[in-house]
């Protein structure tokens, strides 16, 4: 049959003008269909089976619904044909009502996902969102980092080494568990991130030469340091003048176990001990807070901690 003829056939009857008027808006279900044109779902199902075979009308499937949209009008003829149908449409008694019910149903559509939102507004950032992640959120902050030098003491296997390695001019990554510096350099060749590099040592006197870098990170790496106050003093040397020190630590907490457990050192730190070190050092602009409570006992708490050179 041909292209004209096909068109034609399918567009001869009232309804399917009616539903191709109404499939101009926005797709739709067959449900949606039936509530606008007041018909039953044989009905509507049989004429939306002519008008998919005609190819001037497509559908998709989104769980136990199916929708349905006019087709992209590849053929010029195609586009002519759903005019067409649609000022015919027009000329039909039922054309008003189909567009007051038409509104109706796509105002309760976004109502539906305004009452979602107000659901759970006051603890959204709680729940469970689809694709939302602090990994998602660290991406696009580092997009904002400029192409700094960084080193990262008490890297581990290079967690937040390896993120900041996609963004920074260069990494150096300084453990000193021979294990864990072996594993994250062979971790960084596979990735090939060239601008990362492992060094064995020990973050309170690190393999990095004075005023090379222009960040120093140590996160939940300090509380292993015999001597903390040493390790930032070493921060301050490494740094270029103008460079940050960001330390991520836990706030003083009760949970004994740690040690043993987590081969901490200390049961954290207050504000205050890490503002005396910071000030000790020669960091100026230096910023304190805490900036996450965990929701399970024994609910650490981590602080962050920064200055300036
Ligand atoms: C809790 S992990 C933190 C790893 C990483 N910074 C992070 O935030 O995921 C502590 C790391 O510090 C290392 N470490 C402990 N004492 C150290 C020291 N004195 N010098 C260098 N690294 C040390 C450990 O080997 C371990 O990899």
């Amino acid at each position: 049959m041909s292209t004209t003829l096909k068109y034609l056939r399918a567009l001869s009857d009232p309804t399917r003008l009616r539903i191709m008027a109404l499939l101009e808006r926005d797709e739709l279900s067959v449900n949606e269909l039936q509530e606008i044109t007041r018909m039953g779902q044989s009905r509507i199902s049989t004429h939306l089976g002519l008008l998919l075979d005609s190819g001037l009308v497509e559908s998709r499937r989104e769980g136990k619904r199916t929708f349905y949209k006019l087709s992209p009008q590849s053929d010029g003829a195609a586009g002519e044909f759903v005019q067409l149908a649609i000022r015919g449409a027009r000329e039909l008694p039922e054309q008003a009502g189909d567009q007051i019910n038409l509104r109706r149903i796509l105002g309760r559509r976004r109502e539906q996902a305004q009452v979602y939102f107000n659901q759970v507004a006051g603890r959204f950032d709680r729940v469970y969102g689809p694709g939302r992640s602090w990994q998602a959120f660290g991406h696009l902050l580092l997009r904002i980092v400029p192409p700094l030098i960084v080193a990262d003491l008490g890297s581990g296997e290079g967690l937040l080494s390896e993120l900041l390695a996609r963004r920074c001019k260069k990494v150096i990554a300084v453990d000193n568990s021979e294990k864990i510096v072996a594993f994250g350099a062979a971790k960084a060749r596979k990735n090939n991130l060239k601008n990362l590099e492992f060094r064995l040592g020990d973050l309170q006197n690190p393999p990095v030469e004075a005023q090379s870098v222009d960040l120093v990170i140590l996160s939940q790496a300090l509380h292993h340091a015999e001597e903390p106050a040493r390790a930032v003093a070493g921060a301050y040397r490494m740094l270029r003048p103008g460079g940050q020190i960001m330390i991520l630590d836990l706030a003083r907490h009760k949970f004994e176990k740690a040690h043993e457990l987590y081969g901490d050192r200390w049961p954290g730190f207050a504000e205050s001990d890490l503002q005396r070190w910071l000030e000790e050092a020669g960091f100026k602009k230096t910023e304190i807070s805490v900036v996450a409570r965990e929701e399970q006992p024994p609910h650490f708490e981590t602080i962050l901690a920064s200055g300036q050179k």
